[in-house]
């Protein structure tokens, strides 16, 4: 989810033991006699919410705004691009970040007139950096991908991301899966061995939907392994707060109730909306002046907010990933502790002013209780489960942790 600094991205909406796979289905993914094969399983990446660059090309109707592009000639970077976030500026960015809901055919697209893309499949650098001008605030992969090359690994060879438009649901990325399926075994072929998966944040809920959609053989024969990285597999709270009032990420200069209006339509923040299957029936997510909400509240919630799409996208993506069916390979899960972490919100004024924040555990965006819930996965699967809590590690800070890096290489190395 939200990579970045405490500035920008600091947060908006939103496990490892090495164990030896077996090759016996994969005998063509063996070493040939006579050729030199890698030592190091291949590395994918995939990333969470906000967690990758997108690029847009416009030819619209009309605009918001006169100083809004209606055209331009090629495609631009539309995430992360600071200076599309400032004032007024930021009102076109918004325009041209929406989904349209279409509640019948159950799709969301973008307005008329604007063409996204995800650039960089198969490559790292679309993950690294947010900010293709490398700004540190747009910082997100690059401390593993670089420390991957330290140890030998070659970008946009070896080790590769897997970038996609967060802005939807599985449901609405199906092509997705097969390019990541395609890539995995291109990538497992050349190197003569399986593949390690390394996911983080919404990341995590995109690679289970992969991993249960595969069958055993195709796991057993190109997942050596799969490290999890802050999995919010329960949902966060915190997107209660960006539905409801929209969340700036405490920037200032941006007015979370007009963010909201693109953040609302984001399909992917629904999927993450606090699951019953863990949540406490009973815990208040939102108290008001005249009610209270919990997880089996939502249809009245998104009623009360006046954005019943929100329902719909609910109900599309929830069964997704919600049997939290066991990943069928070794699994590693990381996960900060100890930051106050979004559990609750007080409105004085429902939706439509800052709500007081009521803190729990967790890496200041997924609340603790998600995050460990790969713990149920052992004993339900034969392969590994394995977990290691970071006391003092936030959400994306993590990913920069020496304890993470050292983790990670303690799985691409042991035998
Ligand atoms: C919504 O989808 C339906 C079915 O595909 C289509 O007929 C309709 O035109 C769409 N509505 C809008 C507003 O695009
Ligand atoms: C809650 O109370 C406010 C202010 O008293 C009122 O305007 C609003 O309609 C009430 N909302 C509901 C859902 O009852
Ligand atoms: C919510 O805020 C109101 C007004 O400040 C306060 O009276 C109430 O106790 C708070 N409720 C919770 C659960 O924090
Ligand atoms: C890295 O994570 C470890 C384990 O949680 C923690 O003790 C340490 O303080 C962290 N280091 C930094 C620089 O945050």
């Amino acid at each position: 989810m939200l990579p970045s600094h405490r500035l920008i991205l600091a947060s908006l909406q939103l496990c490892l033991l090495l164990l030896v796979v077996s090759f016996t289905e994969g005998r063509s993914l063996k070493c040939p006699p006579g050729k030199v094969c890698s030592v190091r399983p291949p590395v994918v990446l995939i990333p969470g919410d906000l967690g990758n660059q997108l690029e847009a090309k416009l030819d619209k109707p009309s605009v918001v705004h006169y100083i809004c592009y209606k055209k331009t000639e090629d495609y631009f970077t539309l995430w992360l691009n600071l200076e599309l976030l400032v004032p007024v500026a930021i009102d076109c960015w918004i325009d041209n970040m929406r989904l349209l809901y279409n509640r019948t055919n159950h799709l969301s697209e973008p307005p008329p007139g604007v063409d996204i893309r995800v650039p960089g499949f198969g490559e790292t650098y679309s993950l690294e950096y947010l900010d293709p001008s490398k700004r540190s605030v747009g910082m997100y992969f690059f401390t593993i991908v670089q420390s991957l090359v330290d140890w030998g690994y070659t970008r946009n060879d070896d080790v590769r991301g897997a970038p996609y438009d967060w802005r939807k649901a599985p449901n609405e990325n199906k092509e997705y899966f097969l390019r990541l399926q395609q890539m995995i075994e291109e990538m497992a072929h050349k190197a003569g061995g399986p593949v390690v998966l390394i996911a983080h944040s919404m990341g995590n809920m995109y690679t289970l939907y992969f991993l249960n959609h595969q069958p055993q053989a195709w796991k057993d024969r190109y997942i050596k392994a799969y490290v999890s990285l802050g999995p919010p597999w329960a949902g966060v709270a915190k997107t209660l707060r960006v539905m409801a009032t929209g969340d700036n990420n405490r920037i200032p200069v941006i007015s979370p109730l007009k963010i909201r209006t693109q953040q609302r339509t984001a399909v992917s923040t629904t999927w993450l909306l606090p699951y019953a299957h863990t949540w406490p029936k009973d815990m208040v997510l939102v108290y008001t002046p005249n009610t209270t909400y919990t997880v089996q509240d939502y249809q009245r919630f998104f009623k009360d907010i006046d954005y019943e799409d929100g329902w719909a996208m609910r109900q599309d993506t929830e069964p997704l990933v919600s049997a939290l069916q066991p990943p069928g390979v070794p699994v590693h899960c990381l996960y900060g502790t100890g930051i106050p972490t979004p559990q609750g919100y007080n409105y004085t004024n429902f939706p439509d002013t800052d709500p007081a924040v009521i803190n729990g555990d967790g890496d200041g965006t997924v609340n603790l209780i998600s995050a460990i819930q790969c713990k149920r996965w052992k004993g339900q699967q034969k392969q590994a489960v394995e977990w290691l809590e970071l006391p003092g590690n936030e959400h994306v800070a993590m990913l920069l942790n020496s304890t993470t890096v050292d983790y990670i290489k303690k799985v691409l190395f042991s035998p």
